[in-house]
């Protein structure tokens, strides 16, 4: 009876939703850019536009190459890179040292030779990329002034229009006489993708969200055949069954005929037409899956690791991030594994869902066709969080991002550039969140999964086996690597081992960044 109640379901789902069996069709390779660029959605739209994303993120490229100190230019490869981080790691004090900031993140550059990326025009919060232009244009009696010391150079008087050039990444605060508390947010411009809405539901149907890869209308062809045969079968059948039920039931008066012994043309029909059904399926799902699971020789590859409760991709040059960005139209080949238990890799616009499975490598690949920000999920349930896998602090979820031609190189130039540049805490803190520690540890002093990270430094902490350990560089360092070496009574052994995954670099960043919550 189950297969009946579920093709209903489903017979009455496409009913009630419409779905359209046909609509395979592959994406458009366009690079459609929607307005998305302010933190407030209450904001008018015509405010704040984002003129060119390819000033924008060529232009964050020229601020790194333009700022003092050794960090690595962008572009740099993985070799001078790594180099860079190893050089610092040499002395103690040497990665606070290069990483002094210049004297004035804003600066003001001429009009006439920058293309702002932004315009802004009034007294509004606005996120915009780091190292873009923005044009400032203030309307007749609204004027900004800078809050502190670190807004320095944001102020823009009535009337007045200035090209602001943002070199770092932080929170300026401003006033203004129309706005009491106003905040221009500055953020590396990869992260302005992340934090896009996904596109998943745009132009999708009941069933699946739009297809964004190459591959996926093999894949959707088969689901919907396969669909459309259910449908028509359980009509046929349900509907053959109910006429002759009520055809030939029992009567007063109606003898029962003799069951029919043979029927040559009946019978060859009902063998022939299955047959060739099944022939097609079988064909077209055993080439559609060869294809689905042999990747072309000259894919990306990006390695993945899954962990309660998070991602983490690695790229070719080193870099890790939680997020997965990809480059468009190039295909791209997962590694995948799992340090505790299975989990699944799925990206619904890619039509690809694969388990990882711990100590054990699985694969999969996907051709991106269209640049975007799009879902991703863990599609194995892998316990309390599960359906909060690679979510952030700000409560947004991991995600994959398509990027526009060129656009995934400089993100690795510009990645790389970044971590090797900051300083420890600054990149301990990235890595809180980046690795998901923030998943179990709290910095405000909460115990979730795991203890938390605030004020516990340098204080005596009672251990599981009923004895005491100062919290100290040593015990974080052999907590990352040997997570139950000195647990503490209360909390699940649920760490992972971070053992050959953090640099030292970013083992010292870790410790540096819980010294200053203490
Ligand atoms: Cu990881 Cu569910």
């Amino acid at each position: 009876m189950k297969p009946i109640i579920r093709y209903t379901a489903m017979v009455a789902l496409a009913v009630a939703f419409g779905s359209q069996p046909a609509g395979a069709q592959p994406a458009p390779q366009t690079a459609e850019q929607p307005a998305q660029t302010t933190t407030n959605g209450a904001v008018p739209a015509p405010t704040v536009q984002q003129a060119d994303k390819g000033a924008a993120s060529s232009d964050a490229v020229g601020s790194n190459n333009a700022q003092p100190g050794p960090q690595p230019a962008a572009g740099s490869d993985a070799g001078s890179a790594a180099a860079a981080g190893s050089g610092a790691e040499a002395g103690s004090a040497a990665p606070a040292a290069p990483a002094a900031p210049p004297k004035q993140t804003i600066i003001e550059v001429a009009c006439d030779n920058a293309t702002p990326a932004y315009t802004i025009t009034g007294a509004v919060d606005t996120q915009v990329a780091s190292g873009s232009v923005v044009k400032v244009t203030m309307p007749a009696g609204v004027d900004i002034i800078p809050d502190n010391a670190a807004s320095a150079g944001l102020e823009v008087a009535a009337g007045q229009t200035k090209c602001l050039k943002f070199n770092e990444d932080g929170v300026f605060l401003f006033h203004s006489s129309t706005k009491q508390h106003g905040a221009i947010t500055a953020i590396a411009w990869y992260d302005m993708l992340v934090n896009k809405q996904v596109e998943d539901l745009k132009g999708g149907n009941f069933w699946m969200p739009k297809a964004v890869n190459l591959t996926a209308d093999d894949s959707d062809l088969m689901y919907y055949a396969v669909l459309g045969l259910s449908i028509f079968f359980f009509f046929a059948i349900a509907g053959a069954v109910v006429y002759f039920v009520i055809k030939y039931r029992h009567r007063p008066g109606h003898k029962p005929e003799p069951s029919a012994a043979h029927n040559d043309a009946l019978e060859i029909t009902w063998t022939v037409i299955p047959t060739i059904i099944c022939v097609f399926l079988f064909y077209y799902g055993w080439t559609t899956y060869v294809r689905v699971v042999t990747p072309p020789t000259k894919a990306v590859e990006i390695n993945v690791l899954a962990w309660r409760w998070n991602w983490q991709f690695t790229h070719s040059n080193g870099v890790q991030d939680s997020d997965l960005h990809v480059p468009v139209n190039t295909p791209v080949r997962l590694v995948m594994t799992s340090k505790d238990v299975l989990h699944s890799f799925y990206a619904p616009v890619m039509r690809v869902k694969q388990d990882i499975i711990p100590r054990r490598y699985t694969y999969s690949w996907f051709f991106p066709t269209k640049p975007g920000t799009y879902r991703l999920t863990c599609a194995e349930y892998c316990g309390t969080n599960h359906s909060q896998m690679g979510i952030t602090n700000e409560g947004r979820r991991a995600v994959l991002v398509v990027h526009e031609p060129g656009g995934y190189e400089r993100y690795l130039a510009d990645k790389a550039a970044k971590s090797n540049a900051l300083p420890p805490d600054q990149l301990g803190k990235l890595l809180y969140e980046k690795k998901g520690c923030n998943a179990c540890h709290t910095v405000d002093g909460t115990a979730r999964v795991g203890p938390t990270f605030q004020h516990d430094f340098g204080t005596m902490v009672p251990l599981s086996d009923g004895s005491q350990v100062k919290m100290d560089e040593s015990y974080i360092r052999e907590s990352l690597m040997y997570p139950q070496a000195k647990a503490r009574p209360g909390y699940p052994p649920s760490m992972p081992s971070f053992e050959g995954q953090l640099k030292d670099r970013e083992i010292e960043g870790i410790i540096a960044y819980i010294k200053s919550l203490k």
